[in-house]
């Protein structure tokens, strides 16, 4: 189904791009292919225990997917505020349509780096939103929560870049736990990496 089409199932708007102007720090929306998402999703299942950050989040559509398919809490994390804004306008337009959906959806406008990893959050998504130098920051918050609050955690990386991979593959608490191909990309960098941390 095409990206626009599926928008419109969720009632939500995220196709597109949006450069930043002057940030060589952090990396431009554009939001991760409806077709990647069914791809991970169709192996990778979540759990109602499960609580998934997005870092980055833009205008929200792997936050409203996940959402919508396994009814779990989910925050996203976006800088750029017009893009954030967007993302609100889009949760009162999906909101309407997922009355029945009890879990919350939440984002939050600032920095990836500056966030506060909550002791229940578990699943932390990451669709190329930075540098490495600035991903580090982030990691290094999530091993600290994870090590004050011992829990099974996943890091989940799409079009992971070599740099955050370098990075990854030196991380002793973290294995791979599996990667996982769109069907018909042409870029091999279009797939998932998923770390377990256990
Ligand atoms: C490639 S988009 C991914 C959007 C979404 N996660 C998805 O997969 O559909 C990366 C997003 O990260 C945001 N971003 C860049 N640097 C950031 C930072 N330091 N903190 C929070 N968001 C940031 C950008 O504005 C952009 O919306």
């Amino acid at each position: 189904m095409a990206d626009r089409n599926f928008d419109k199932l969720l009632g939500i708007k995220t196709v597109g791009i949006r450069e930043w102007r002057g940030k060589t720090n952090y990396n431009r929306y554009e939001a991760t292919p409806y077709k990647a998402l069914e791809a991970l999703f169709q192996v990778y299942k979540l759990d109602k225990n499960d609580r998934v950050v997005d870092f980055g989040s833009g205008r929200g559509r792997v936050a409203f997917y996940i959402h919508n398919r396994f009814h779990v809490p989910v925050t996203g994390i976006e800088a750029n505020p017009t893009t954030y804004d967007e993302a609100l306008d889009n949760k009162m337009r999906y909101r309407h349509k997922a009355k029945h959906i009890k879990a919350p959806i939440r984002f939050e406008y600032g920095l990836a780096e500056d966030y506060e990893i909550k002791p229940e959050e578990n699943v932390f998504y990451f669709f190329n939103p930075f540098t490495v130098e600035i991903f580090k920051k982030v990691f290094n918050n999530i091993l600290q929560s994870l090590e004050k609050h011992p829990r099974l955690a996943d890091v989940v990386l799409y079009y992971p870049m070599p740099k955050y991979k370098e990075f990854l593959k030196n991380q002793k608490s973290f294995r791979t736990l599996n990667k996982i191909r769109v069907p018909g990309a042409d870029d091999i960098r279009e797939k998932f990496i998923i770390y377990r941390f256990d």
